[in-house]
């Protein structure tokens, strides 16, 4: 019988009808993290085994015992989403629950990679998996495609690629493998090392292969698709139609493989072109026999993961890109000034405001400077004259406009309606 994979001990799935209760309360930490000017980091969950060792101690209970030793345990960080969500989707039998699971993940991932820009050794991704019996529809691919565009439309982007190509059934996928080590075959010894290695292994990395000499041998490759099945060409073409009904710009690539084997059929990848070398912004396809290879019931599955790091990356060669920032930081000129700044702090806070004070007095030149680098929307600034006046003084900083505003601690109208407008 085919092993069926549980969850590593100790450790839990947190299913889509738990997640609500987990998203209020990372939203509600969120928005109170921003109001009091807080701002996330996130370091890699590895690191150098010594950094622990030397910090919490060598004989320490932590360091002795209770670090985890992946190879010890068979465990391994995962590298990608789509395998855990199928081994989780069969433990908790979910095609008993529903036709059809639309799950969407949002995570780090690890891969033991030489890093370079954009390809990194933990990146987060955010994904989708579609996965249900007889969900082999071509609209649902469609819609998966539609979603991946739609979302990186959302966060700014307009300028991508997408490709698209089908592999066809696991038999069409057979005889794609045959055909392309017939045509590579003559020409191996003119391929580099590691492709005469994936000859035999796994041709279709070669499709994919960086190397400028594989390339070239790849480019004059006519693969056609003489390997698909009639049922095979006609699911893709719906795709195809149901994209063009939607009008999703697409191009169709007969070397478009993807480097993970559970494919089939339909597999598409968005690129950007402001990324270079590592210029695919997320990537996915159908994966029809995954959910039965792993022991499960025989479901189909289909969806993509997008690389945050990469869209962040193409946002930021972005001009039109404003980066989230602080509503307002206070500034105070001199020492009195701290305690009218941390009562009205604490009162733009309770009305939403994201706002910060700076911790100390003195110089304007030195706290603008801090207040541009951190890209605050208006500057408050409070000194002796604006005590004297019942006054506070708020700067906007992209027209560097500056405004005396009647304010004291108990009433900050007017202040607060400036800075809660868009
Ligand atoms: P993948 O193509 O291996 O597919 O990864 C998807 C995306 O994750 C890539 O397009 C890229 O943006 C990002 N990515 C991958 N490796 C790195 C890295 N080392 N550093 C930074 N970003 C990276 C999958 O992972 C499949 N699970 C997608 C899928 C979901 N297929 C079906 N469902």
């Amino acid at each position: 019988m085919t092993k069926k994979f549980s969850l590593p001990r100790g450790t839990a799935d947190i299913l889509p009808d738990e997640t609500p209760l987990w998203r209020d309360i990372e939203d509600k930490a969120r928005k109170i993290f921003a109001i009091y000017g807080y701002q996330e980091i996130r370091t890699p969950v590895f690191e150098e085994t010594a950094l622990f060792t030397r910090s919490l101690g060598e004989t320490s209970d932590v360091v002795q015992k209770q670090m985890l030793n992946l190879e010890k345990e068979g465990l391994a960080l995962r590298p990608e989403g789509t395998a855990s969500i199928v081994r989780s989707y069969i433990e908790n039998n979910l095609d008993k629950k529903e036709r059809l699971s639309k799950l969407y993940y949002i995570g780090s991932m690890f891969r033991g990679e030489r890093p370079q820009k954009g390809r990194l050794r933990q990146f987060h991704q955010i994904g989708v998996e579609a996965i249900g019996p007889n969900s082999s529809l071509p609209y649902l691919d469609a819609e998966v495609i539609i979603l991946a565009v739609n979302l990186l439309k959302s966060f700014g982007l307009n300028d991508f690629k997408l490709k698209i190509n089908t592999l066809g059934s696991p038999e069409d996928k057979e005889n794609f493998s045959k055909i392309l080590r017939g045509e590579l075959k003559n020409k191996s010894a003119h391929l580099c090392e590691d492709c005469q290695n994936r000859l035999e292994r796994n041709v279709f990395r070669i499709l994919d292969c960086k190397n400028e000499q594989c390339k070239k041998i790849v480019g004059e490759l006519k693969i056609g698709s003489s390997y698909l099945s009639e049922a095979s060409k006609t699911y893709f073409k719906n795709v195809k139609d149901a994209l063009e009904f939607s009008s999703v710009a697409y191009e169709e690539s007969s070397q478009l493989v993807r480097g993970l084997d559970y494919y089939t059929h339909t597999v598409f990848e968005i690129s950007s072109p402001s990324l270079g070398s590592q210029d695919a912004l997320g990537a996915g396809g159908r994966y029809n026999n995954l959910v039965s290879q792993l022991g499960g019931p025989e479901v189909d599955g289909i969806g993509f993961a997008m690389g945050v790091e990469r869209i962040l990356l193409a946002l930021s060669q972005d001009p039109s890109f404003v980066k989230a920032s602080l509503n307002c930081l206070i500034l105070s000129l001199d020492e009195a000034s701290l305690l009218r700044a941390f009562q009205i702090l604490s009162i733009l806070r309770s009305a939403g405001i994201s706002s910060d004070m700076s911790h100390r007095f003195g110089s304007m030149k030195n706290q603008m400077s801090f207040a541009d680098k951190i890209g605050a929307r208006y500057v408050m600034i409070l000194g002796e004259d604006e005590a004297k006046k019942g006054t506070v003084t708020l700067k906007n900083m992209a027209t560097r406009e500056q405004n005396e505003i009647k304010a004291s601690a108990d009433n900050l109208t007017e202040v607060i309606k400036i800075l809660k407008e868009e």
